[in-house]
C-alpha cells in the first residue's frame, strides 16, 4: 500500500489502480478514468500487451505501443505500466502501491471464462464505476464495417435490433449482451462539464488554434495536438460540424458524431476547450473573438470550402498560420481500412464475447434469483 502522503491535507495519498485492452481508446474509456481518478489522488493504468489480448480475447485494433501512448495523452492518467498481466493481482497492487482496483460495471473474463478481478475482490481490494453506455471499440467497428456494402444493407435491422434487445438474455437465437451489441450514447451538459479543464487563457497567453474533424481520435491526432501545444500556453481546437465533415469527406463520415468526438478531444491532457461545430473558414471574427496568436494545421491535405475558399486565408494573410509535421502518418481512413482488412477476426472476436458475457450475465441472474439480490460490489454512479 502507499506510503505517500497528500501534501495538501496532510492526508494518506490514495493510489488507484486500473487496467484494460484500451483499444480504440475512446470517451467510455477516459470517462472511466475520470471515475477511477475521483476515488484518489493519483492513477496508475496498466495496459495489456497484444499477446496477452490476442489470447484472451481477440486480436486488436492498436498496437501496444500506439495503446500506450493514448492513455498516456488522458488527462486523468497519472502513470502507465506497460505490459501489465490481465488477470489483477495483488501482488501487482502492491507492487504499484495502489490501494484498489477500479474496473467499469461489464464483465472481463479470461480465455477459460475467469473473472478477471476475482483476486482483488476476494481480497477487498475492488471498486467499480459506472460503464458510458452507447460507446465500446464493438460498436465503433460495426459502424465503420457498415462502410462495406453487405453491412449497409444489413446495418439499419441489425441497429435496431440491437436497440430492442440491448438487455434481453431471452432465447439464445436473439439474447443480446449489453456491452457488446451496438446502442446509443446520450451527451449531456453535465458530461461535458466533467471533461472540460474550466480554464480561461490569461492576458498574456499565446493561443494556438487548430481545426479539424478529429474523427475516431488517434495518436496522429495525438502527435499533432502535442506539437500546436507546444506553439503556445493555451490550445483551442475547433471541431466541423458532422455535416461539414461529411461534405469534405464523404461516403459515411464522420464515423463519430460531433457530440462524441467533442469528449474524445477535451480528455486529452494538451487540450484547453473546444470549439463545438467551429466555422470551416477560420475568420478574423474567431480569430478576435478568441485572441488567437497562431494557427496550425498538419501535413494533411487542405479541403477547400463550401464556397473553394481556402480556410486558412485569414491567417495566411496575417502571417500567423503554421505547418506543423507531427511525424505521424496515421489517418482515420487507414483504421477504418485495418478494420476493414481484418472483418472476419473481429467479428469472430464479437461474437465470442458477446456469447461469453450472455452465458454469465444468465448465470449471475439464476444466483441472484436464489441469493434473494445480494450484491456486495459497490457501483460508484457515473
Ligand atoms: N469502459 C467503460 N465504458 C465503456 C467502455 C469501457 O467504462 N463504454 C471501461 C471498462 O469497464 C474498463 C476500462 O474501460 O474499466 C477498460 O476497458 P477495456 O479493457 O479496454 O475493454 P472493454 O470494456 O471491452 O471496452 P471496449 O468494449 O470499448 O473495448
Ligand atoms: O483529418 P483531421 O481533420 O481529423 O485532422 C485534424 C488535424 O490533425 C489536422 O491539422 C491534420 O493535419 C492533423 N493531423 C496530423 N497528423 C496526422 C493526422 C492528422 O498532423 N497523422
Amino acid at each position: 500500500m502507499s506510503d505517500g502522503v497528500n501534501k495538501s491535507n496532510n492526508k494518506k495519498e490514495v493510489r488507484v489502480w486500473c487496467d484494460g485492452c484500451y483499444d480504440m481508446v475512446h470517451f467510455g474509456h477516459a470517462n472511466s478514468l475520470r471515475q477511477a481518478k475521483a476515488l484518489g489522488d493519483m492513477l496508475i493504468v496498466g495496459v495489456h500487451t497484444d499477446e496477452e489480448i490476442t489470447k484472451h480475447k481477440g486480436p486488436p485494433v492498436f498496437t501496444q505501443e500506439e495503446r500506450y501512448k493514448m492513455v498516456r495523452a488522458i488527462k486523468w492518467v497519472d502513470q502507465v505500466v506497460e505490459g501489465a498481466p490481465y488477470v489483477t493481482t495483488l501482488e501487482t497492487l502492491d507492487k504499484y502501491q495502489c490501494d484498489f482496483c477500479v474496473h467499469g460495471d461489464d464483465i472481463t473474463v479470461t480465455a477459460d471464462g475467469i473473472d478477471t478481478y476475482h483476486l482483488v475482490k476476494e481480497a477487498g481490494r475492488y471498486r467499480e464505476v459506472k460503464r458510458t453506455a452507447g460507446v465500446s471499440t464493438t460498436d465503433l467497428v460495426g459502424r465503420m464495417l457498415l462502410l462495406t456494402r453487405e453491412h449497409f444493407k444489413r446495418g439499419d435491422k441489425e441497429y435496431t435490433v440491437a436497440l430492442e434487445h440491448s438487455s434481453n438474455l431471452g432465447t439464445d437465437s436473439t439474447a443480446r449482451s449489453p456491452y457488446t451489441g451496438c446502442s446509443q450514447f446520450l451527451p449531456t451538459t453535465q458530461k461535458i462539464i466533467q471533461f472540460s479543464s474550466g480554464l480561461s487563457p490569461k492576458p498574456t497567453d499565446r493561443v494556438v488554434y487548430v481545426a479539424g474533424a478529429f474523427d475516431l481520435f488517434h495518436v496522429g491526432h495525438l502527435d499533432f495536438l502535442e506539437a500546436a501545444h507546444a506553439q503556445g500556453d493555451f490550445l483551442i481546437v475547433g471541431l466541423h460540424t458532422d455535416l461539414e465533415v461529411n461534405r469534405y469527406k464523404g461516403s459515411n463520415y464522420p464515423i463519430m458524431n460531433l457530440h462524441e468526438r467533442v469528449l474524445s478531444v477535451l480528455a486529452c491532457k494538451y487540450v484547453h476547450e473546444v470549439v463545438i461545430g467551429a466555422p470551416y473558414e477560420v475568420t478574423a471574427e474567431l480569430m478576435e473573438h478568441f485572441r488567437v496568436g497562431v494557427v496550425c494545421h498538419g501535413r494533411t491535405h487542405i479541403a477547400a470550402g463550401a464556397d473553394h475558399r481556402d480556410p486558412y486565408i485569414v491567417p495566411k494573410q496575417r502571417g500567423c498560420f503554421k505547418i506543423l509535421d507531427s511525424g505521424n502518418n496515421m489517418t482515420t481512413e487507414d483504421i477504418v481500412q485495418r478494420i476493414i482488412r481484418h472483418r472476419l477476426e473481429f467479428e469472430e472476436r464479437n461474437n465470442k464475447k458477446e456469447q461469453k458475457e450472455i452465458s454469465i450475465m444468465k448465470s449471475a441472474q439464476k444466483n441472484h434469483l436464489k441469493q434473494n439480490g445480494n450484491c456486495d460490489v459497490k457501483v460508484f454512479p457515473g
